[in-house]
């Protein structure tokens, strides 16, 4: 339950009476942190119910049409579809491109194993959309001592996975001149002012507040407790001073729901330091091929794509593991239709296939019956197949060198 410490903390929050899990006292269904996200519904995660409990804001019509309006631009299909669904200050944002006045992105990935996953790709080819999109700087922060703190996992080994992540990373197309990429466990100890921000941030909150943001308890070591302020700083741009100087640039986040229990804290404090709040624009999960009642994990790689999966793998994992929302015989399937609120297939498809129109076909026709399981996971497999091997490609020119000038501290492209 959440104390009055705690709705200090995080004074965004204003609806329900909710833990930073996003459960709160009625509800024993959905949890969702950083660490984990747990549904007993096989329709997946309740988003509206989520965006109350956390107090963010829908991602609405009005909110589209002014995206469309100001950026001149279509909206992404993750936009338009309803995937990223949930914003905090993304009004503030638009308001200030249409002024031409500076602003950032800031995204990141916790290097916890070598392969990443097809739900790890969501928020990154969101966010090289918006850099192309606005023509502004990006921050990538890899938390290595985030993954080292939290899994099993040596200091060297979680330096090297941040190295090939970011190669994953960098595939997406990323700017070069308007990319930051940094891994803590190299970049911290040679950057000052980023450890001042540290510091601020960590006076700013108590043990009893991430203990209620976080679910600490008395046996996790020290390091995850200071943690959270290690994922606030890039929030700051003065936590840059080679990219803007002592200019206080505002920023923009975007990530799936999961993170915004850091980011609630991050814009609690904020004010106190004189800083602005980030804004964040949240998407909803990929889910596993199982269902979105399980959970996509890398020791078990049938629960997902992942980014080195050969083209016969994707097309084994589809077949054999994409849980279907078709009836049981043909007949009963071409009578009764099948259901795309939990077939697998389908929902992968409202994330990769980019044509509305085909989607939209597809959705009838397996909902009346015309289309069967086996052709609507031909479908997805002949979408994803593509998209990972072009991927590879990409991955494939990521020299280290090129690796290497990412992550160097230096002057970014900086438009407005
Ligand atoms: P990590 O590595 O768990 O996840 C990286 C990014 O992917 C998002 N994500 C997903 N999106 C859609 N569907 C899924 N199934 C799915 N699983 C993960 C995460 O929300 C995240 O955006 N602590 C962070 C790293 C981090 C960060 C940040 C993330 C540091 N600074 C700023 C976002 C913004 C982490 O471990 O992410």
């Amino acid at each position: 339950m959440m104390s009055v410490e705690l709705i200090k903390a995080v004074g965004d929050v204003q609806l329900g009476n909710p833990d930073v899990n996003g459960k709160n006292e009625n509800d024993e269904d959905d949890d969702v942190n950083p660490w984990n996200v747990f549904t007993k519904s096989q329709t997946g995660v309740d988003y509206d119910k989520l965006i109350k409990r956390f107090g963010s804001s829908k991602v609405d019509d009005e909110l589209l049409a002014r995206f469309e309006k100001i950026t001149g631009k279509p909206n992404h299909h993750l936009l338009r579809r309803g995937i990223f669904f949930s914003h905090r200050d993304m009004h503030t944002i638009l308001n200030l491109y249409e002024q031409k006045k500076p602003f950032y992105l800031y995204t990141g990935r916790g290097p916890s194993s070598k392969a990443m996953h097809l739900g790890h790709l969501i928020p990154f080819i969101f966010t090289k959309w918006l850099q192309d999109v606005f023509d502004v700087p990006l921050i990538i922060q890899l938390t290595d001592d985030e993954k080292f703190l939290w899994k099993d996992l040596k200091l060297e080994d979680a330096i090297s996975l941040a190295k090939e992540n970011a190669k994953d990373i960098i595939a997406c197309g990323f700017d070069v001149e308007k990319t930051f990429i940094f891994s803590d466990l190299n970049f911290i100890g040679h950057c000052p002012e980023f450890y001042q921000n540290m510091v601020r941030i960590e006076k700013c909150v108590t043990f009893n507040q991430v203990k209620g943001i976080f679910g600490f308890g008395d046996s996790d070591v020290i390091g995850k407790i200071s943690f959270p302020a290690i994922q606030a700083a890039p929030s700051f741009s003065s936590s840059f001073p080679f990219i803007f100087g002592k200019e206080k640039v505002p920023c923009l986040i975007p990530c799936a729901i999961d993170q915004d229990p850091y980011f609630r804290m991050t814009r609690d404090v904020a004010p106190r330091l004189g800083y602005h709040k980030p804004a964040l624009l949240h998407s909803s999960f990929f889910p596993a091929l199982q269902g979105a009642q399980t959970k996509m994990s890398a020791s078990d790689p049938n629960t997902s794509i992942f980014l080195t999966d050969t083209p016969k793998q994707i097309k084994n994992k589809v077949n054999k593991h994409a849980f279907s929302g078709g009836q049981a015989t043909i007949e009963e399937h071409r009578e009764k239709g099948g259901n795309c609120d939990v077939d697998i297939s389908y929902r992968y498809l409202t994330f990769f296939l980019e044509d509305d129109e085909r989607l939209e076909q597809i959705r009838k026709d397996y909902t009346s019956g015309a289309l069967l399981t086996g052709e609507l996971k031909k479908e997805l497999i002949d979408v994803l197949q593509p998209i990972v091997s072009k991927h590879q490609e990409r991955r494939a020119q990521v020299t280290d060198e090129v690796l290497q000038t990412f992550m160097t501290p230096r002057k970014l492209k900086f438009g407005c």
